[in-house]
C-alpha cells in the first residue's frame, strides 16, 4: 500500500513484550531516537500472559552450567551452545537489573525471591510474581520504566500499529517499516516509519492455530514481513505444545487458558480417567519431564483411553496453597465451573510457543543488513527442538541487551547511514480474505499441530494452496484482519513445507510415520527462505 504518512527515527522497535520494551529502554541511552510501534496496546501480548515465570540461576545452590545443561537436554541436541551460554550466564544479573527497574517478584519470610520448579529443570530456578502473573508484572514494571522517560524527545510510542511489511533499499537494506495506525492523530492509516535499524519484537504464531495459549494478537506479523522480505528462518517446525492447558471442549478455539507447570511444580499430577497416573514409568522426571516428553505422554494415553483430554489433580495441594501461588488459574478454572480445590481439571496439549522463527545470530542480526529480531519472533538457537520452561522471558530479556548493546555500537561508528527505500514489489497488496482464517487455522491444526505425517502435511499444504489462490489484491483500503490472515498463512505454508521434510521426531516435532529421533540425518537445522510459489 502507498504510505499516506511518514515518521523518522533512529531505531524502529516493533513489538512491546519483554522483547521490544526492553530493546527499546536499552537503545535509549545510546541513540538519538527511538520508535517503538505496537499491535494494539502496550500490554497486549503474550507477555503478560506469562505465567510460570523467568528462569535463572538464582539461588546459592545453582549455577549457569547447571541451567546450561537443563536446557540442551530439554532442546534435544539441536540447541546453539554458544547461544544458551550467553542466556544463562548473563541471565541472573539481568533479572537482577530487571527487579532494580522495578519488578516485584514474590518472596520468601527471609526477604529472598522465592524460586520454584518446573518441567526440565533439576533445580527451583524459576522466579515468579503475583503466584502466577509474573508477565503480568514483568510488563507493568517495563511500561512504567518506558512512561518514566516518555517526556524524552527521543523515545516515541504508537500505540495501534500493524506492522505491514519492511522498507528495503535497492540492495535490500532494511531502512523502515510500513505500518498501519489506527487513531493516533496525524499518523492515521497507512504510512512509513524510515529508520537506520529495525528490531522485530513480535512474538509468536499461536493464532496460526486453531487452539492456542496466545493471545488473539499473535499472528506471526514480524516473521511474516520478515519472510517476505526475504530473511532466513530457522526450526519453523518445532512448534511447542504445552502439555496442560485447559480443555474446553473439542469445539472450543482461540486463546485458552493455560494450567502453569507450575501447578506441577509444587506437586499436581496427572492422571486419566479411571484415575491411572499419565506419566508412571514415562520418564525419571516423571510429571516433571521435559514438556515435549509430557504432551507426548498425554496424546498417547488419550489415543489409548479414547479421551481427548486427561486431568491435572491439584487437589491434595489445598486451597491456601492454591489461592495464594495460583490466583489467576483458580479464577480461570472456576469461570468456567471447575474448581482445583476440589475438582480434577480436564487438560490437553494446544500450541504455546514457537521455538523457530528469524534466524539470527548472538546479536540479534538477521540474515538482512539493518534488520534484528528479537524474543520469540527470532531463533537464537536457545531453545532447539523444545524450549525449557520460563526460558522464553529470560531469551527476551538476555537478547534484548545484546541486541541494543549492538546497534548502538554500529549506529555510532556511522554505520547503516539513512537511505532511500525501493518501490515495494507489489506483493504486499496481495491479501487473503479474513473469513478464510478459520480455514488456515483449522488445516494448520489438523495437519501441522501437535502429531503431524508426510499425509498430515501433504493435505495441508495443499488446503493453503488452494487458499492462496484466493488471495486478492486488496490494495489500501484492506484492514488489519487481512494482513494479519495474510500472515498467518504465509507462516503456515513455511511450517507446513518444513514439517512435511523433517522425517523424525524430536522435541516440538512429533511425526506419526517417524516416529523416533534419527541424529544421523536430522541432527541441524531447517533454514528456509520463501520460495517463488509462496512456500
Ligand atoms: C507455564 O507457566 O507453564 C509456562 C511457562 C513457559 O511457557 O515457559
Amino acid at each position: 500500500p502507498e504510505p499516506g504518512w511518514s515518521l523518522t527515527a533512529d531505531v524502529v522497535v516493533v513489538g512491546s513484550g519483554i522483547a521490544g520494551l526492553t530493546t527499546a529502554l536499552a537503545l535509549r541511552s545510546h541513540v538519538e531516537s527511538v520508535l517503538l510501534v505496537t499491535k494494539t496496546v502496550l500490554d497486549e501480548g503474550s507477555t503478560a500472559w506469562a505465567q510460570g515465570g523467568i528462569a535463572a540461576a538464582l539461588a546459592p545452590e545453582d549455577t549457569p552450567e547447571e541451567h546450561l545443561h537443563d536446557t540442551l537436554v530439554a532442546g534435544v541436541g539441536v540447541c546453539d551452545v554458544d547461544a544458551v551460554t550467553a542466556l544463562v550466564r548473563e541471565g541472573p544479573g539481568r533479572v537482577r537489573e530487571l527487579v532494580a527497574l522495578g519488578a516485584e517478584f514474590d518472596r520468601g519470610p527471609d526477604g529472598e525471591i522465592l524460586l520454584t520448579r518446573e518441567g526440565g529443570h533439576h533445580r527451583d530456578r524459576i522466579a515468579h510474581a503475583g503466584g502466577d502473573a509474573t508477565g503480568r508484572e514483568i510488563s507493568r514494571a517495563l511500561i512504567a520504566a518506558l512512561h518514566r522517560v516518555q517526556d524524552d524527545p527521543g523515545i516515541r510510542v504508537v500505540e495501534h500499529a500493524l506492522v505491514v511489511d519492511l522498507l528495503q533499499d535497492a540492495d535490500e537494506r532494511v531502512c523502515g517499516v510500513t505500518l498501519h495506525v489506527i487513531g493516533e492523530g496525524q499518523v492515521d492509516g497507512v504510512g512509513a516509519a524510515h529508520a537506520r535499524a529495525v528490531v522485530l519484537a513480535t512474538g509468536g504464531l499461536g493464532q496460526v492455530y486453531g487452539a492456542t495459549t496466545n493471545p488473539s494478537v499473535s499472528t506471526g506479523d514480524g516473521m511474516a514481513v520478515a519472510l517476505r522480505a526475504g530473511a532466513v528462518m530457522a526450526d519453523l517446525e518445532f512448534v511447542q505444545f504445552h502439555p496442560t492447558v485447559l480443555w474446553l471442549g473439542a469445539d472450543s478455539g482461540g486463546q485458552q487458558p493455560l494450567i502453569s507447570e507450575a501447578v506441577r511444580g509444587e506437586g499436581a499430577v496427572l492422571v486419566d480417567a479411571a484415575g491411572e497416573r499419565v506419566m508412571a514409568g514415562v520418564h525419571p522426571m516423571g510429571d516433571l519431564a521435559p514438556r515435549d516428553v509430557v504432551a507426548r505422554a498425554i496424546v498417547a494415553r488419550m489415543r489409548a483411553t479414547g479421551s481427548d483430554h486427561v486431568y491435572l489433580d491439584a487437589r491434595h495441594l489445598g486451597r491456601e496453597k492454591l489461592e495464594r501461588r495460583f490466583p489467576t488459574i483458580l479464577a480461570a478454572c472456576r469461570s468456567h465451573g471447575i474448581d482445583p480445590v476440589t475438582d480434577l481439571v480436564p487438560v490437553a496439549p494446544a500450541q504455546h510457543y514457537a521455538s523457530g522463527g528469524v534466524a539470527v545470530d548472538l546479536v540479534g542480526r538477521t540474515s538482512l543488513e539493518g534488520l534484528w529480531a528479537c524474543g520469540e519472533c527470532s531463533c537464537t538457537g536457545v531453545h532447539g527442538a523444545n524450549r525449557l520452561a520460563s526460558n522464553s522471558l529470560l531469551e527476551g530479556l538476555v537478547f534484548a541487551h545484546r541486541i541494543a548493546q549492538d546497534v548502538s555500537d554500529r549506529l555510532a561508528r556511522g554505520e547503516l547511514p539513512p537511505t532511500t527505500p525501493a518501490p515495494p514489489d507489489g506483493e504486499s497488496g496481495v491479501l487473503l480474505r479474513p473469513r478464510h482464517r478459520h480455514a488456515v487455522q483449522q488445516a494448520m491444526s489438523a495437519g501441522s499441530g501437535a502429531v503431524r505425517s508426510a499425509g498430515s502435511t501433504a493435505a495441508t499444504a495443499a488446503t493453503l494452496a488452494a487458499l492462496a489462490a484466493d488471495a486478492d489484491a486488496a490494495g489500501r483500503t484492506a484492514g488489519p484482519r487481512a494482513w494479519e490472515t495474510t500472515n498467518l498463512l504465509h507462516l503456515g505454508r513455511l511450517l507446513t513445507h518444513v514439517a512435511g521434510l523433517r522425517e523424525e521426531t524430536r522435541g516440538g516435532h512429533v511425526r506419526d510415520d517417524f516416529p523416533r529421533r534419527d541424529d544421523e540425518h536430522w541432527r541441524g537445522h531447517l533454514r528456509a527462505v520463501r520460495g517463488p510459489d509462496g512456500t
